[in-house]
């Protein structure tokens, strides 16, 4: 099995890129951690990934003023000198152009701590409470221009409880985004999601996969 070579572009603290780490350390896993590129040098997750001797890149966008295009073809250009394969988003904070999405269909993955198509952008939490919903969770999605949008590959439930404040519930959906973003990878390295027009169709046997966490799976089964 030749695992693919996965880059990983953060901005922050980087706990999702965490745990494509860890899963990714596991030599049956058909992924391996090739790269982590930020787009702030300050990002603590460069360090983390340093010190799991993952190769590390700032493409810091402050350098390139209002100029998208360059700063997007720079990216580009370091994940080419990676032979990056598949490109996962986690928590990288930069609205990213056609341009470059174009160059990743199907290969380039999100996630959203959100039950998409609900609570696109900003501030889910907070939303998910003031709407009153009783569950909410996070969704694994491929990229595509439209921000939070794509073909859907692995969502994560949870619920909404009564005294939940914005941080308790995104501590909650946090650790359900830990175990959907590594079951996405999975599903999408070893070429098992088919996409077929806006959607995400797991292919096979999915007795592998945790139906509470991939409902859309299990109801094809
Ligand atoms: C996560 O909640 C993710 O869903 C969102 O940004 C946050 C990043 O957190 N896109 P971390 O850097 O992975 O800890």
């Amino acid at each position: 099995m030749t695992r693919k070579r996965v880059a990983i572009l953060i901005s922050g603290r980087g706990s999702n890129m965490s745990a494509l780490i860890a899963a990714a350390e596991d030599p049956a896993f058909p992924a391996q951690i090739a790269l982590v590129v930020s787009n702030r040098p300050e990002a603590a997750g460069l360090r983390t990934a340093a010190e799991h001797g993952i190769a590390t890149a700032v493409v810091d966008h402050k350098t390139f003023g209002k100029d998208r295009e360059r700063f997007e073809q720079e990216l580009q250009a370091i994940l080419e000198q990676h032979r990056i394969e598949l490109v996962c988003l986690a928590g990288f904070m930069r609205i990213l152009t056609p341009w470059l999405v174009s160059r990743w269909t199907d290969k380039m993955l999100n996630i959203h701590p959100a039950l998409l198509p609900e609570f696109k952008g900003l501030d889910t939490h907070r939303r998910a409470l003031e709407a009153g919903v009783h569950l909410h969770g996070a969704t694994v999605h491929f990229v595509v221009p439209d921000m939070d949008s794509g073909p859907i590959i692995a969502q994560g439930v949870v619920s909404v409880l009564p005294d939940d404040t914005e941080e308790v519930l995104a501590r909650r959906v946090l650790a359900v985004e830990h175990r959907i973003y590594p079951l996405a990878l999975k599903l999408v390295a070893e070429g098992r999601v088919r996409v077929e027009g806006d959607v995400g169709v797991i292919e096979g046997d999915v007795s592998d996969v945790d139906s509470a966490f991939l409902p859309g799976a299990a109801r094809r089964n």
